[in-house]
């Protein structure tokens, strides 16, 4: 490949072939027919033949171009990036700005119509890509593994935070094409490996490991980039269940993951299953569930699979395997594997529904840390601690107007994970109060003077009270 990456990189920067420079080319109205996978109005906004509308005809929509005298085509084609024919450029892969300021190649989207995917699709960079990239620790670390990198798109995220990188993938051809997005994008010296789950890092440690899985839960493995031809959500359960052996002692796992939800079984038992006995601080988070129709029509979209022939039969085979196990939907969400070392590991497992502070990574090492925390606290531990108040916790009042004491207390968090939780009168005090500087003991002493309650009834009940607030950032442990 050459000089061709570093050549190629600049004429699309140039180009003002960006996030940005896109996203203000197309405008609102062809992007969002885009998101509907509508190609017209990006069609249009993209007629005048200029490099910057050539190259998003090209790349990003995969329509024909005529070969431009500024494009270096020969090497494109012999690259395998475009075919030539008859004057016209066409891509054969597709090729995206990405936010990191880098580049992802991947295969081309399919939409309706198009001929079938291969089975070896390379899947490109989107929503679930951006989810894990967002979801990831900032920490610096010193080797990271990007288990099934597919388009390559989350070592791009890592590369300014891991002085090493391995990245595997079961497909050879996603391997081929991560390399042209890492070089694309200047990142170098990735170790790129084939090879299933973990057999390619086999006896080595990571500080860090992440994952984008192929998590779609279907009957038969048909597309490797989505499904792992492993049973029903067994891949990631073997992911987390093995992850533990690949960390370094301090080390994280973070991956996204679908999981079965199943007649007559709690799917946190099912999900708390594959992390009891990793000897890990664990954190699980449904993000979303959906019934089984909805996650079979999704898929089958994905692969642009409605209005074909065979479309009814897939979706009947599909409806009929999970009615089989008793599925009554599916779960997706977060995992989160930290080798805290203790000898008392801890599993929170929980559903939040409401839009979060982005990027979670910026703080999903404070939330593990106070799951973990707090779990291995004792009372009299939390009673002599000095707990402050997070930032940018409010406090809410609910009652009828004009009534002296509120029916309801809630604390909410405008940062973070912005939870909610409703509390009693003790629990507010402690939040109006709580700023680090004093014990709870001597705090819990002064509310009950206050309030007349027996000083050693409030010592006994209020870390049943705390424990919550505390593993859920609501407080936190001053050490100042
Ligand atoms: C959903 S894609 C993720 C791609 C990329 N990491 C991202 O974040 O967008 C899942 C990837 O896992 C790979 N894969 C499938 N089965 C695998 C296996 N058994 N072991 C490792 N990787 C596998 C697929 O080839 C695909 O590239």
């Amino acid at each position: 490949m050459n000089d061709l990456p570093d050549r190629l990189r600049e004429l699309l920067l140039d180009s003002g072939y960006t996030i940005d420079g896109v996203r203000e080319r197309l405008g609102e109205v062809a992007a969002t027919a885009l998101a509907r996978e509508e190609t017209v109005p990006a069609l249009r906004a993209t007629r005048d033949g200029d490099p910057l509308g050539t190259l998003i005809r090209l790349w990003w929509l995969g329509a024909p171009v005529e070969a431009p005298g500024w494009l270096p085509v020969d090497g494109l084609a012999a690259a395998g990036l475009v075919t030539v024919e008859g004057g016209l450029v066409t891509s054969a892969v597709h090729l995206q700005p990405w936010e990191t300021g880098g580049y992802v190649v991947s295969d081309r989207k399919v939409r309706p119509g198009d001929p079938a995917l291969r089975e070896d699709h390379v899947v490109g960079a989107g929503g679930a890509s951006a989810n894990l990239a967002q979801l990831v620790s900032r920490r610096p670390v010193e080797r990271a593994l990007d288990l099934g990198t597919g388009c390559g798109v989350q070592v791009l995220h890592l590369a300014d935070r891991a002085r090493r990188i391995v990245a595997t993938d079961v497909n050879p051809r996603a391997l081929e094409l991560a390399r042209l997005s890492w070089a694309l994008s200047g990142v170098d010296g990735v170790d790129a490996r084939q090879g299933s789950l973990f057999d390619p890092v086999e006896g080595e440690r990571f500080d860090l490991v992440v994952s984008n899985p192929p998590f779609v839960i279907s009957p038969r493995g048909r597309f490797a980039y989505r499904e792992s031809g492993f049973e029903a959500d067994g891949f990631c359960r073997d992911l987390v269940r093995l992850a533990p052996r690949f960390l370094s002692p301090g080390g994280t796992c973070q991956l996204l993951a679908n999981w079965l939800h199943v007649d007559g079984e709690d799917w946190r038992d099912r999900v708390g299953g594959w992390l009891a006995g990793t000897s890990c601080d664990g954190w699980v988070v449904q993000r979303d569930v959906q019934d089984p129709a909805e996650y079979v029509e999704l898929w089958l979209r994905d692969a642009a699979e409605q209005g074909t022939p065979r479309y009814r039969e897939l979706y009947d085979d599909w409806l009929g395997w999970f009615e089989s196990m008793g599925v009554t939907g599916v779960g997706f969400g977060w995992i989160s594997l930290y080798d805290s070392g203790s000898l008392d590991p801890v599993v929170r497992i929980e559903e939040l529904g409401q839009r979060v502070e982005l990027p979670v990574g910026d703080y999903v090492d404070e939330v593990l840390a106070a799951i973990g925390a707090t779990h291995r606290l004792t009372d009299e531990e939390l009673l002599g601690a000095r707990l402050a108040v997070a930032a940018g916790v409010l406090e809410e009042r609910v009652g009828p107007p004009g009534a002296e004491d509120p029916s309801r207390i809630v604390l909410r968090q405008t940062r973070g994970l912005r939870r909610t939780a409703t509390v009693g009168t003790v629990e507010a005090a402690l939040a109006g109060v709580c700023d680090g500087d004093y014990p709870l003991d001597p705090l819990l002493a002064a509310i009950a003077e206050l309030t007349g309650e027996d000083p050693d009834d409030l010592r006994a009940k209020a870390p049943e009270g705390l424990r919550p607030l505390l593993a859920e950032g609501f407080f936190h442990i001053s050490t100042g």
